[in-house]
């Protein structure tokens, strides 16, 4: 049995089928979900079961075909908002990315909203997405940015939130840290910043694949996340809003298909979620995305907490056990603090050589700076080697990670 009390690891395996491979005669070993997650059949087949049977642009023609099309999309949508609490499918916008989800919001309500001299509050924890659009407004408008650190445990440090977010305008943090896994505490954060009179924006890429999530509980203004850390396709993220700020907010994006009337002298924007979806949308990563939902929905998101706690604290134990003091795992020492996330560090061997070690080995990790380069600052460090874990990831997976370090210390000692 290499699967954990939380779920039937066997089982879920044989649905992704890129898991099946060898290399080098070794089982496939994929730790960088993180990164990107894989694919269950079930949303490889329902995007090409739309693209076989039902493709046509939507929102456009009025045929048969391209009402399916719409009403596949829409419905994906209608997926997305249940799984994440959202009362009404309207506060759901599909962007590319994560990222483009965070500029949306930066650009459309950041440029409206903010003036020179306004402060927002990031967390020195932050991926480059929730980072770069703020420095690139703080430039354009000239705000002051204020950062929240961490504490030697890698926790976020609350000590001076408050001060922090006195006379702020905008609080955006991470739910949890894609280097430290850390999940910090979102509804508590959010509130914080309602109290101040800011607008909470939430990067949750690293929370929703994972986790339990219910919007309304986080209490945030603003959640982004994208669909391909939650085994559905690249392409594809998701803004979710509270209707008054996106009713609110002018379009990000202009184009076909975000607006009601357009002459030579202007346009008049549609209500969102349109106003903010110009152009062909990525309407079979919706599909595929709503796909995903509905297996990870099958699974239970407690239960895929409960594996992913489980085998953390598993991978905590074993590759201290084996492979010693020369190992650091950065971040929270509690594994019920932190997601499936173990940034690695070898004495003495840079990242990059233990992941090609680790590779032939057949473990797949992703090893650098995270895009999360204050935090490496902060950690002393140019990069970590990062294992991350899903729903596909066993003690088997684990065991092989354990071995192949202990290779890599070897190897580099000799
Ligand atoms: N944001 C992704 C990561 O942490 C790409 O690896």
């Amino acid at each position: 049995m290499s699967g954990t009390d939380g779920l039937d690891v066997a089982t879920i395996r044989k649905d992704f089928p890129i898991l099946e491979q060898t290399q080098g005669g070794n089982r496939l070993v994929f730790l960088d979900s993180a990164a990107s997650s894989q694919h269950p059949r079930q949303v490889l087949d329902a995007m090409t079961q739309l693209y076989e049977t039902s493709y046509a642009n939507v929102h456009r023609g009025v045929y048969q075909l391209a009402e399916r099309a719409t009403n596949a999309y829409e419905g994906a949508r209608e997926r997305v908002a249940t799984f994440i609490g959202a009362d009404d499918a309207r506060e759901v916008v599909f962007t590319k990315n994560a990222t483009e989800a965070i500029n949306l919001v930066a650009g459309s309500w950041g440029r409206a909203n903010l003036r020179p001299g306004d402060a927002i509050v990031l967390t020195i924890m932050e991926h480059h997405a929730n980072i770069v659009p703020w420095q690139m407004l703080a430039a354009e408008l000239d705000l002051e940015i204020r950062w929240l650190p961490i504490t030697d445990d890698g926790l976020l440090d609350r000590t001076d939130l408050d001060r922090h977010l006195d006379g702020a305008r905008l609080f955006a943090f991470t739910a949890m840290s894609n280097v430290l896994g850390t999940l910090n505490p979102v509804a508590e954060l959010a509130t914080a910043a309602t109290a101040h009179g800011a607008v909470s924006v939430v990067d949750a890429c690293q929370w929703v694949p994972h986790l339990p999530t219910d919007v309304k509980e986080m209490g945030a203004d603003f959640v982004v996340f994208s669909g391909h850390k939650m085994l559905g396709p690249s392409g594809i993220g998701i803004l979710w809003g509270r209707s008054e700020l996106l009713e609110a907010m002018p379009p990000f994006l202009g184009g076909g298909g975000m607006i009601l009337n357009v002459t030579t002298e202007g346009f008049v924007p549609d209500a969102h979620p349109a106003k903010f979806e110009a152009g062909t949308p990525p309407i079979a990563e919706a599909v595929g995305l709503a796909a995903a939902v509905d297996y990870l929905a099958a699974i239970g998101m407690d239960a895929v907490r409960r594996h992913e706690v489980e085998l953390t604290a598993y991978a905590m134990r074993t590759l201290t056990d084996t492979v010693g003091d020369q190992l650091t795992i950065h971040g929270p020492s509690e594994p019920a603090a932190r997601g499936g996330v173990l940034s690695l560090a070898l004495d003495g061997v840079h990242a990059h050589d233990v992941s090609q070690v680790l590779d032939s080995h057949a473990v797949c990790i992703r090893p650098g700076h995270h895009c999360a380069k204050p935090l490496m600052r902060v950690l002393g460090v140019p990069a970590t080697a990062r294992a991350s874990l899903y729903v596909y990831n066993d003690t088997d997976d684990v065991d092989a990670l354990a071995a192949a370090l202990v290779d890599a210390r070897d190897f580099f000692a000799r």
